[in-house]
């Protein structure tokens, strides 16, 4: 299956590294248009310039997913440069959890639920508008599969990504006919710099985790890029509401 795309614009948050930084390059390569967001401005013009020098076009606007205004604001300087949106990956999150859920802290809860949940929340307050005057388009956020069931020592994390789900399913079904898909991606490990911290925080984990895998290893970022470009493209146009496991057969033990 060759991939299509009916829009021609989409939107990166955590496009600084990692899972969003390879989901903006793959966006690119398709002939989109990129918009490249995070809060850490050099990596974000860091992923700008690896498209650019693909051939493909994007910008960086910096914002902080937790602030309302900065969102509007991200969502309005996407429109005045492209004129659209078309497909949003609401990707940026955090992990910063050392212990069980009674070792966890306040200011570890509200940071966790900032970013993760009220981030994904406001970047889809601010997307579905432009959408539903578009007349369509698509929204992926990325869950977990932390998201699907549990995740010991990251309580608050899995609590974060069932809540994306909760948000993605609610938006789907409240826009299934206006023609916007929302849909969540829920990866298991995969090697990223937030798999590094957390390797190095314990380092037990890093044996754990390939192990988990029923494939014997852990993801890689392009894996997670290639799930988020399918649920954008008009081949899933039958696919909303959905949180699909890439996962190298992690949920089906
Ligand atoms: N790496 C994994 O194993 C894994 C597994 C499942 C889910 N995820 C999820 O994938 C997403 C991407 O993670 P990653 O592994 O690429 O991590 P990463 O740390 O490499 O990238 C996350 C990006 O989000 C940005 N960010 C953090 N807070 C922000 C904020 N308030 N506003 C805007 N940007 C902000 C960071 O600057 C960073 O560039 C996250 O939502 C994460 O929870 C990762």
């Amino acid at each position: 299956m060759s991939l299509s795309f009916s829009g021609q614009v989409a939107l990166v948050t955590g496009g600084a590294a990692g899972i969003g930084r390879a989901t903006a390059l793959a966006f690119a390569n398709e002939g989109l248009k990129v918009v490249v967001s995070d809060v850490d401005v050099a990596g974000g013009e860091g992923t700008v310039e690896l498209i650019s020098a693909a051939g493909g076009e994007a910008i960086f606007v910096r914002c902080d997913v937790t602030r309302d205004a900065e969102v509007k604001a991200l969502m309005d300087a996407t429109v005045a440069t492209y004129g659209r949106l078309d497909y949003a990956f609401n990707n940026a999150g955090i992990e910063i959890e050392k212990g069980k859920l009674a070792e966890g802290s306040e200011a570890e809860f509200d940071a966790l639920i900032g970013v993760n949940v009220k981030g994904v929340w406001l970047c889809m307050k601010h997307q579905i508008p432009l959408l539903l005057a578009q007349g369509g388009g698509a929204i992926v956020n990325t869950a977990s599969v932390a998201g699907l069931g549990a995740a010991p020592k990251m309580s608050i994390y899995s609590a974060s990504k069932h809540a994306v789900i909760g948000l993605t399913k609610s938006a789907a079904v409240e826009y299934a006919k206006k023609k916007i898909r929302v849909n969540a991606v829920c990866p298991a490990v995969i090697d990223t710099d937030m798999f590094r911290r957390a390797h190095e925080a314990d380092p037990k984990k890093a044996e754990f985790a390939a192990a988990m895998h029923p494939v014997g290893r852990i993801g890689k970022v392009e894996e997670i890029a290639s799930a988020v470009l399918y649920l954008c493209c008009d081949g899933a146009a039958f696919t909303t509401g959905h949180a699909l496991a890439v996962d190298g057969g992690a949920t089906a033990i």
